[in-house]
């Protein structure tokens, strides 16, 4: 199982980041392909809390090259802030690549971004406000800087002045005051002197890679339900969060994966707007919130609270070709009489068992629920399935079932060590977990 695929089955923040840095232990490959820093993850290793917006989460083992590829939009000024924390706590990171072929993200994007959002007016989506929206249209439009201009300063002179006549244009439009080239210029070339020799052909680094066999791990940012295509659009991210993504994103191929492990929680979370069939407005949905600190690592807003949901769930193990699925926050979940999942929805008098592809009408599916018995005291110290008390195990069956797709790993806390390998044939051998 030399290439591992991570996403995150549902709408993002399923903790991916500790998988990550489990399975990174013994990869010597760390590779994003999609999203900026909108993503947010934390892992905890050796007691320390480390937050990761843009650089893969497996640079904290030291073997490790971490890669950002083509498939990003990178805000130099966070990258270069986000290494500087990490090595302040942590010396001895892995290398990090940049591809050449990354988009840049300029305050512009950031402003257009709010700008954006707020002559969306009731419609808003809720975005992150980093600029991923803007940076990904001008990507699309075939404006955008990419991060081998960046590292020019003749060519990044150039493209400013090219592209800074169309953004003033856009901000004008919003009554904005017009960018100046010099300020801005002066900044981002500060900022391209220390990327530059970070910067590199990364789709031929990541294939070279592959092709010796070596264990590549392609960390997946967001969830599948916020992909462009197959998300819940208009309330989607605007890149590629699926395991499909993995190839756009990197310059590899179908036939270079050899699994795709999607994670997911135990129950459901959301942030920003858009459709979410289970959501609980009730004082369970505020206690898990509260129980399991649900506050966006990127914004602090509380995230949205649902119970689990199979339809959602299997989709989503289909349109990654899922081999194993990551169920993770199990231990937030204890302490409940009975627990709610969804099987199905009610959509215009019928029953429907998928994700329908018009938003509007997944707006109107309402969950058809399944009651299970709730499992009670703490699970944290579990380290085999069979550690589990019963009406857990009962819950992760289920999942298996409804989804097709068996159960991996099942995560009981936040550390490292708080986990549980169900399928240690579908990872490849993780010391980490071993020790
Ligand atoms: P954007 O990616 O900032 O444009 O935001 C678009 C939508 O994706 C919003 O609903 C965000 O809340 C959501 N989103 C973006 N990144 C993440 C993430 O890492 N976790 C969860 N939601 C995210």
């Amino acid at each position: 199982m030399p290439t591992l695929v991570i996403v995150g089955a549902q709408w993002g923040d399923e903790a991916k980041g500790k998988l990550v840095d489990v399975l990174a232990a013994d990869a010597s490959m760390a590779v994003r392909f999609a999203g900026g820093n909108n993503a947010g993850h934390t892992v905890i290793a050796d007691g320390r809390e480390f937050k990761f917006q843009l650089i893969p989460s497996g640079i904290l083992h030291e073997q490790v090259t971490a890669v950002l590829g083509a498939g990003m939009v990178v805000c130099p000024k966070g990258l270069l802030e986000e290494l500087d924390r990490t090595r302040a706590t942590a010396p001895e990171i892995g290398d990090l690549k940049v591809s050449g072929a990354a988009h840049v993200v300029f305050p512009y994007h950031r402003l257009l971004d709010t700008l954006e959002e707020e002559a969306r007016g009731a419609g808003k989506l809720g975005t992150t406000s980093r600029g991923i929206g803007p940076a990904y249209q001008d990507k699309v439009a075939r404006q955008g800087v990419r991060i081998a201009e960046l590292v020019d300063p003749a060519r990044l002179r150039r493209r400013l002045e090219e592209v800074l006549q169309a953004k003033n244009r856009q901000l004008s439009l919003y009554g904005q005051p017009l960018i100046e080239i010099g300020p801005l210029y002066d900044e981002y070339a500060r900022y391209a002197e220390r990327i530059a020799p970070m910067v590199a052909d990364t789709d031929v680094l990541v294939q070279d890679a592959v092709r010796a066999g070596e264990r590549v791990l392609f960390e997946g940012a967001q969830g599948t339900f916020l992909d462009l295509d197959s998300g819940t659009y208009p309330f989607v991210t605007s890149s590629h969060p699926t395991a499909g993504g993995a190839c756009l994103g990197t310059g590899i191929g179908p036939r270079d994966i050899d699994g795709v492990l999607g994670v997911c929680k135990a129950y459901t979370t959301r942030v920003g707007a858009g459709p979410f069939p289970t959501e609980l407005h009730d004082e369970v949905g505020e206690w898990i919130r509260k129980h399991g600190k649900e506050y966006g690592t990127v914004t602090g807003r509380g995230r949205r609270i649902g119970w689990l949901d199979l339809v959602v769930l299997r989709h989503a193990c289909r349109l990654n070709s899922m081999s194993g699925l990551v169920v993770t926050r199990m231990d937030i979940l204890s302490g409940f009489d009975s627990v709610q999942v969804a099987t199905g929805y009610r959509l215009d008098g019928a029953r429907i068992g998928h994700v329908p592809c018009d938003t509007e009408a997944f707006g109107r599916a309402e969950p058809e629920y399944v009651t299970m018995m709730g499992w009670k005291g703490d699970v944290r110290a579990c380290r085999r399935l069979i550690d589990l008390p019963a009406e857990a195990r009962a819950y992760l069956d289920f999942m298996e079932e409804a989804t097709e797709t068996p159960v991996a790993v099942v995560s009981v806390g936040p550390d490292r060590d708080e986990t549980i390998v169900a399928r240690p044939e579908l990872l490849w051998p993780t010391a980490a977990l071993t020790a």
